[in-house]
């Protein structure tokens, strides 16, 4: 049954629903953004896997200073706080740990194709459909705490997205031709997120590199990148273990992109 508001607290049992995580989820109407509530509920202490969702953003964020289009009762709007002990430099990691989690319950419950885009965009028919932005709470040095933020275009018709966003955005409506039931995916983004971090504490990040790697759409393709430093263009071949963008370029050199903004051409 489709459902117009995001109305059922989460009961952690059962398929597609999490099982470790004691979360609270926490169901808004209209906030300025998730990520700054979730951040609000990691001071004061929230335990991990509390999330945060609401039908409407009024200043939705995405990377780079963006704004996220994030109009009331139609998406997924939600940001989810993570405590995992590790080093800065593998916090790029979380990002596509999130976008491996989210590919894959889209796919199970939707049926429609999606594919990542490194590092944080999730693409169906070659348009966006998700944006996932992770953003950290550093402290002496280490990790805090991190807000996953995760924003799915479910029932958007090409009507709800302003004119400079319809060539380049998608929702899952509009790619499968039928609302999607937005609390039982919300529902299994948590599941899989759930389930992908418990692998990924226990066994690193090989498996996850091995299942972005199968859920990409941008290995075997040719890249421009562009990051503070540098330019340029190659082959997109496979990750590193920090999660970085591996490309080959015309002399054959590996070049490893850490961040920064991509195009596949
Ligand atoms: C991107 O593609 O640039 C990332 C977009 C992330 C959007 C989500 S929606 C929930 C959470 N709250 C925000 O303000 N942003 C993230």
């Amino acid at each position: 049954m489709m459902s117009n508001k995001l109305t059922s607290n989460r009961e952690p049992q059962g398929e597609g629903k999490t099982s470790r995580w004691s979360v609270l989820l926490h169901r808004l109407d209209t906030v300025v953004s998730t990520q700054e509530e979730a951040k609000r509920l990691a001071e004061s202490g929230a335990s991990e896997g509390t999330a945060v969702m609401a039908e409407e953003q009024t200043g939705g964020r995405g990377r780079m200073g963006r704004k996220w289009h994030s109009p009331p009762g139609k998406g997924i709007w939600m940001s989810v706080v993570l405590r995992p002990e590790l080093p800065l430099a593998a916090t790029p990691q979380l990002t596509l740990l999130a976008g491996v989690a989210v590919c894959t319950a889209i796919r199970r419950v939707t049926g429609v194709e999606a594919g990542i885009k490194w590092p944080n965009d999730l693409l169906a028919g070659g348009r966006k459909i998700c944006g996932i932005l992770v953003e950290s709470s550093l402290r002496e040095g280490g990790l805090h705490y991190a807000i996953a933020g995760i924003g799915i275009s479910a029932n958007l018709a090409v009507e709800d997205y302003p004119e400079e966003l319809r060539g380049v955005a998608t929702s899952l409506q509009i790619e499968s031709g039928e609302p999607v039931d937005r609390i039982e995916l919300a529902e299994a983004v948590l599941a899989e997120l759930e389930a992908w971090y418990s692998v990924y504490l226990r066994e690193g990040f090989a498996p996850v590199r091995e299942a972005w790697e199968s859920l990409s759409v941008t290995l075997g393709r040719r890249i421009i990148f562009g990051t503070p430093e540098n330019r340029g263009e190659g082959q997109a071949v496979g990750l590193d273990e920090n999660g970085a963008l591996l490309l080959q370029n015309e002399r054959g050199e590996i070049i490893s992109v850490l961040s920064g903004e991509i195009e596949i051409i």
